[in-house]
């Protein structure tokens, strides 16, 4: 256990002195100043990120004026209606998506039901197969299984890498996660999706911890549907709408299993018949929540000059500097992380295998460093670049070495 770096060029400093240095490089450290942010060390924006600073202002003048004063007319006046695509479009180049294909509502779970049945429903005739990855946020899978007993289809329950040895002709559709939720590991997007297309399949992707966080390159790597949650990283507050990609190519034959009438071609018109609008309004459902929504829209203003790929070099070194600070402050083999060292397959967060994890985790909230838990034993620590700084990568590992030496004192 060394407390000094032994490598040029920071040999002989030690881990406090080289977050400092880090710190003060750090392009995107201004940022932090956008959020409502204490001396916690908060590692948990992959569940649920830290209030943008100008959010609760923007939301005050919804309430008074465009609800409060201007009531109904704000459905027109104030935007209201068109929300659900205008915020698509701003969550479109965090995702790599021209405009136009993301649509804003609901919640993730709703969102992954439309996706997975309108993508059994644009699949070749003849395909009855739904792969699900078999390490899925459980959502996906309890409703793939639902859609899949609505439609017809069965599903086969697979491991993202062994994905391509499961794809054959009767794949209908794919669907898996970015990233996985437990172990950080980040999945092959690219290279898998190419692999279900090559099979004759659909790929649905779920975005919810990879948004924000890194490049996903939906239209560059020829997704079909997605889908994502935006109180992680990208901020938009708890519970705030899910979205919906479907790639401009499907949208045309886009068959939603919750035509809703804000997804009519004319809603107004209050025709018995559905008659689907055009574009990516066609994935709405019901009337959207505004407050939320419009809380969403403003938290996304913290992205405005944001380059992705910066976040995620900064996030890379984030969760480099965590796990050598880790590595250096606790003894070895008290824990051991789930997460996957090489960067091509680790996302924002580290996960540690912990034996007493759930009262090390009780005792690091206690000391300020916020985390979370997922049972039995992994503590799972989220690194938001946008307001997460190298000095708290070090307090947090210090102070986790500190509980773990007291539990073995105590
Ligand atoms: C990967 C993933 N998918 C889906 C969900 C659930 O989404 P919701 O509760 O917004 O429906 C979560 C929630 O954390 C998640 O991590």
């Amino acid at each position: 256990m060394s407390e000094t770096f032994a490598d040029p060029p920071f040999a002989g400093t030690s881990f406090a002195e080289k977050a400092a240095a880090l710190d003060t490089a750090d392009e995107l450290g201004k940022l932090r100043e956008l959020f409502t942010l204490d001396d916690t060390v908060y590692l948990d924006g992959n569940s649920l990120g830290a209030l943008p600073r100008h959010v609760p202002a923007r939301l005050q003048e919804v309430v008074t004026r465009e609800w409060g004063e201007l009531r109904i007319r704000s459905w027109d006046e104030s935007g209201w209606w068109t929300a659900p695509e205008r915020i698509g479009d701003r969550i479109a180049p965090l995702v790599g998506a021209a405009a136009g294909q993301i649509v804003v509502g609901d919640s993730t779970s709703v969102n992954v039901f439309k996706a997975v049945v309108a993508a059994s429903r644009l699949a070749a005739d003849g395909r009855d197969e739904i792969l699900v990855d078999a390490t899925t946020f459980p959502t996906d899978g309890y409703i793939a299984e639902s859609a899949a007993r609505m439609t017809g289809h069965r599903i086969v329950p697979v491991a993202p890498a062994d994905v391509p040895a499961a794809l054959g002709p009767r794949t209908a559709v794919v669907l898996l996660n970015h990233v996985d939720f437990r172990t950080g590991r980040l999945h092959d997007l690219p290279g898998l999706t190419a692999a279900v297309h090559a099979a004759g399949g659909l790929a649905v992707w779920d975005l919810c911890h990879s948004a924000g966080a890194l490049p996903v390159g939906l239209d560059e790597h020829g997704v079909d549907l997605a889908i994502g949650c935006t109180y992680k990283y990208l901020n938009g507050g708890p519970g705030s709408p899910a979205y919906l990609y479907v790639a401009e190519r499907h949208q045309a034959a886009f068959d939603s299993p919750l035509p809703g009438w804000t997804s009519h071609a004319d809603p107004f018109a209050m025709t018995l018949g559905y008659a689907p609008a055009e574009g990516s309004v066609r994935g709405r459902v019901g009337t959207p929540d505004i407050l939320s929504m419009l809380a969403l829209e403003a938290s996304l203003d913290v992205w405005d000059g944001v380059d992705v790929s910066a976040v995620r070099a900064k996030s890379l070194a984030l969760t480099d500097f965590f796990l050598e600070c880790v590595a250096a402050y606790v003894p070895e083999g008290r824990l051991t992380s789930v997460t996957p060292a090489a960067h091509a397959e680790r996302g924002s967060q580290v996960a540690l295998r912990c034996e007493d994890a759930e009262p090390v985790m009780r005792a690091l909230i206690e000391r300020g460093v916020v985390g979370d838990l997922r049972r039995p034993d992994v503590l799972r620590f989220g690194f938001t670049p946008l307001y997460v700084g190298f000095a708290d990568a070090e307090r947090a590992a210090r102070i986790l070495a500190d509980v773990l030496a007291e539990r073995v004192q105590a």
